[in-house]
């Protein structure tokens, strides 16, 4: 089992920000299982979600793991509008990340980021993100597959749908569309309907 949350210690120095802000884009949009001192939507530029980092600790198991969501960089195509993607951002404490970086330790990597709020404010915050180089990578796989898989599998802290269904009624919530994740939803509820 990999275990990220030594290295993300040593990734940033906590002492130099004046406020902390977390921006979370996955199950750090719906679990709030950490005390925060504010709260915003926010968004960032030049990422997309995407189900393809593998979760043997919380959705899956060693030996099934489950699909979470992590984030990949946008291909630059200079006349392309670069799509927002939305999520929720945190104020919290130092402190705090002794169990964030607990709780993604699966091949997450704290990242600084610039994030953006709703009135246009922009400021450093931190993120969570598994690259392709993580141990627990999975990859790509088509919109059907990524659906079984979220639909078989289930770990520690509960049922992979439960994730996926959290997530993307959370994203309305935020009036954020997410094509990629809508359209594993969209497959899910059809898996749930025939099961
Ligand atoms: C996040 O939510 O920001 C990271 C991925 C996850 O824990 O689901």
């Amino acid at each position: 089992m990999i275990d990220t949350s030594d290295i993300n210690k040593s990734r940033q120095n906590l002492d130099q920000y004046d406020e902390i802000w977390l921006f979370g884009y996955g199950s750090l949009i719906y679990k709030v299982d950490f005390p925060f001192l504010d709260k915003q939507p926010a968004c960032i530029y030049g990422w997309q979600r995407r189900f393809w980092q593998g979760s043997h600790d919380h959705r899956g198991t060693q030996e099934n793991p489950g699909r979470v969501v992590t984030l990949v960089q946008i291909d630059q195509n200079k006349d392309a509008m670069t799509e927002p993607c939305v999520g929720m951002a945190y104020q919290v404490s130092a402190e705090v990340f002794e169990h964030l970086d607990y709780r993604e330790k699966n091949g997450y990597l704290r990242h600084e980021i610039p994030v953006e709020f709703v009135d246009g404010t922009i400021k450093q915050g931190l993120i969570y993100i598994a690259d392709e180089a993580n141990p627990a990578y999975l990859g790509e796989a088509s919109i059907s597959d990524i659906a079984q898989q979220v639909f078989q599998s289930r770990g520690p802290s509960g049922e992979n749908r439960d994730y996926l269904l959290e997530l993307a009624r959370s994203l309305r919530a935020l009036n954020a569309h997410d094509e990629h994740v809508f359209s594993i939803e969209q497959h899910l509820l059809r898996f749930l309907q025939s099961a």
